[in-house]
């Protein structure tokens, strides 16, 4: 079986990519928790100085695993996905995204924790928390509205609204939309000139730009709490099921 998670250094760049392509990138606790290792372990290496976010053609990533949130309907979010949220949020490198296809869930709420993105021309990005019965994570809720503003992110984030990548440009989740070919080269080529750049100015500016950090972090945790209610509803176990089903 191949590594579900691949992390690669490369001249100074961490590539953390996404790689269970079977299943569209979509989320396990052994991913979250070998993402949350990359984060920690690049953020204590000094010749780490940027780590980018990868997928599959076609996949960036399909969200949670569905069938992980049925397992975890008595427990709430599991602690490899709370680990990874906050590792995310307390993580000190600039982080950059090279997006190809489908950006589902904290597929696209983790890309607001991103420092520069780049989407293929293909890509989609959405977030059907309500549509699963959920509420919105990864403190999705605070930094989303901050972003684009709170129509856009309600359109977003509540009526699970796509964004094509010109329109996730234009909300400011993207920094540029290029050939899906050249997704990948455009972003390692801006992580490599942010590695480039002297990392304690680019450290101190960007954690001056990143905000109250605990703040997020609490966000991280009042939407998990929500969370637990939510993947025990009605409304969350038929949705789940109905994934299931879609097929037969
Ligand atoms: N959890 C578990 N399995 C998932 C998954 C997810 N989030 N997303 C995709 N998969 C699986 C599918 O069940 C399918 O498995 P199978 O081949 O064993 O049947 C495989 O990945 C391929 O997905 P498929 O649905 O056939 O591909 P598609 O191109 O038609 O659609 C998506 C892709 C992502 C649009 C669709 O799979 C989807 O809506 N997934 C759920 C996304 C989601 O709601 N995530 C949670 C967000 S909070």
């Amino acid at each position: 079986m191949p590594d579900s998670v691949v992390v690669t250094d490369e001249s100074g760049v961490r590539v953390i990519r996404m790689n269970r392509p079977e299943k569209k990138n979509a989320l396990t606790q052994p991913m979250y928790a070998a993402m949350a290792a990359a984060l920690r372990e690049a953020d204590g290496h000094a010749t780490i100085r940027c780590v980018m976010f990868a997928g599959s053609p076609g996949a960036f990533c399909a969200g949670n695993d569905i069938g992980d949130f049925q397992h975890q309907a008595d427990s709430g979010l599991a602690p490899d996905t709370m680990d990874f949220l906050h590792a995310l949020v307390r993580n000190r490198k600039p982080l950059v995204a090279a997006v190809n296809g489908i950006a589902v869930g904290i597929g696209t709420t983790l890309l607001l924790h991103c420092d520069y993105v780049v989407a293929g021309s293909g890509a989609v990005f959405t977030t059907p928390f309500t549509r699963l019965g959920l509420l919105p994570e990864a403190a999705s809720s605070l930094l989303a509205p901050l972003r684009m503003g709170h129509a856009r992110a309600f359109a977003l984030l509540i009526m699970g609204h796509s964004l094509s990548a010109e329109e996730a440009k234009a909300a400011g989740i993207v920094n540029a939309v290029v050939d899906p070919a050249a997704a990948e080269p455009t972003a390692l080529k801006a992580a490599h000139e942010i590695a480039a750049l002297p990392p304690g100015a680019v450290a101190l500016s960007r954690r001056l730009m990143r905000g109250d950090l605990d703040a997020v972090a609490a966000r991280v945790d009042t939407e998990a709490m929500h969370f637990k209610e939510r993947l025990a509803s009605d409304e969350a176990r038929a949705a789940f099921a109905a994934f299931f089903a879609r097929k037969k």
